[in-house]
């Protein structure tokens, strides 16, 4: 442990992020004064009231049953991926430029050539359904009135056809790669048929990392425990706001799976067998080949494999650990973000995530050289918490956050903000 570590400020930031890991409710920063006067997040439902990303995921945890929080949260077997990714953004400190002319701050940027008004996108997470029922749609159109790319996973409980429906919405189409290249061919055929802008290819979920504490509420033969099913009763307002039409389906791969394995857990744990363990750069350019559109590699986290998707033709890489719930022990996106840059210049748009929860975290991510960040959990608490409204909340709290840190920075423009902006 450092000096450093032991002493002063950084305290608060291993105790920040072993209480965002455990999620904790208590605010664990350090001027609680060791608890008194005792600070707590928002305790009610009034979204006017919501303060931070984290008074949205209080929100979440009060209403989901503990399975859903687990599904939510959990990360791989010590989580200390998951930890790493709130640890690396705090390693940063953020150095402020005095008396510069702030009256005008403009975060937008350019992704694919298009100007988007806010440096983040909505990252692919399957089976949201279980936090709201038809919740593509709610994260989708939140996103397009946004004006910020919506990430649909292959796991979405929402076909794929009618949220490409959504007005104005960016709609990049997330592959994983399972079950032969019939299902490959056909998923990219409907991704291009629906006019998704981007393929995003998930490349670090070939095998389902080891998330036990998920695990620990299933019984052997893969069926929820008795104590996960009678937990739900006392939710109701999840059980109303979630299961109206039962447990959700794998909408857009379900006809895939044979007829004896669709239910809902039968289906999730055939399409995690059939994974392609095959998978590799061959493969990726040939995937290349039959996508004409915009292509992203999302989960790489090698210096050496993101210069190797350079030179396969992609268009843009997502720096990612799949928020620690794949690999344990290995490193954060924001970790390899500057080194990527550097090797790979202007050919690559970089796109990092993990643990993104406050403008800060946000601008951290752009100043070592992203050209934008994935939201994966803060749009989902929002989300579970109040459903459409939800999902807004936390895209406006992180664009208000974002704007009056630009001014406290001293930045006008992202283009402006760079590695000099921050120390370690
Ligand atoms: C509940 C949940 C489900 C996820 N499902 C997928 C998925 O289907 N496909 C994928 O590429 N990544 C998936 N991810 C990873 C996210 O895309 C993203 O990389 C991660 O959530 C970012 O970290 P954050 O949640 O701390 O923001 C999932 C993450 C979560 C939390």
């Amino acid at each position: 442990m450092s000096p450093e570590s032991t002493t002063n400020l950084p305290r608060s930031v291993e105790d920040s992020v072993e209480a965002s890991a455990t999620g904790a409710r208590l605010n664990p920063s350090p001027a609680t004064f060791k608890g008194s006067p005792g600070r707590r997040y928002y305790r009610g439902f009034n979204l006017e009231r919501v303060r931070t990303i984290e008074d949205l995921r209080a929100m979440a945890h009060r209403r989901l049953p503990p399975f859903a929080i687990e599904y939510l949260e959990g990360g791989s077997e010590e989580e200390a991926t998951l930890a790493r990714n709130r640890a690396a953004l705090a390693s940063y400190r953020l150095l402020a430029r005095a008396l510069v002319d702030v009256r005008h701050r403009d975060q937008s940027v350019k992704l694919f050539g298009r100007q988007t008004p806010l440096p983040f996108a909505i990252a692919p997470t399957g089976l949201n359904g279980l936090f709201r029922h038809k919740a593509d749609f709610l994260l989708a159109e939140a996103a397009a009135e946004a004006g910020i790319p919506f990430i649909q996973s292959t796991m979405s409980n929402d076909r794929m056809e009618e949220i490409a429906r959504i007005p104005g919405l960016r709609h990049w189409w997330q592959l994983y790669v399972f079950g032969g290249p019939d299902v490959r061919n056909a998923l990219i055929a409907r991704a291009e048929k629906i006019g998704c802008e981007a393929l995003v290819v998930t490349v670090d979920t070939q095998f389902y990392g080891n998330r036990e504490w998920e695990t620990r509420r299933l019984t052997p033969s893969n069926k929820p425990t008795l104590a996960s099913i009678l937990e739900t009763i006392f939710h109701p307002g999840w059980i109303a706001t979630t299961l109206q039409q039962g447990l959700p389906s794998f909408a857009n791969v379900i006809d895939f799976v044979p007829e004896e394995h669709r239910s809902f857990f039968a289906s999730a744990f055939w399409i995690r067998g059939h994974m392609d363990y095959a998978l590799d750069w061959k493969e990726m350019s040939k995937i290349r080949s039959l996508w004409p559109r915009k292509l992203l590699i999302k989960g790489l986290l090698n210096v050496g494999d993101i210069q190797r998707a350079a030179e396969i033709g992609a268009d843009g890489v997502i720096l990612s650990n799949h928020g620690g719930r794949q690999l344990d022990w290995t490193i954060s996106g924001l970790d390899a973000l500057p080194e990527a840059r550097r090797r790979v210049g202007d050919r690559l748009t970089l796109i990092v995530d993990g643990g993104m929860r406050r403008g800060t975290d946000i601008l951290k991510g752009v100043a070592l050289g992203a050209d934008a960040v994935l939201l994966g959990r803060a749009t989902l608490y929002g989300l579970a918490a109040a459903g459409r409204e939800g999902v807004d909340r936390a895209i406006q709290i992180l664009r208000e956050e974002i704007d009056r840190d630009m001014g406290l920075l001293g930045v006008n423009s992202l283009a402006a903000l760079g590695p000099e902006f921050l120390t370690r």
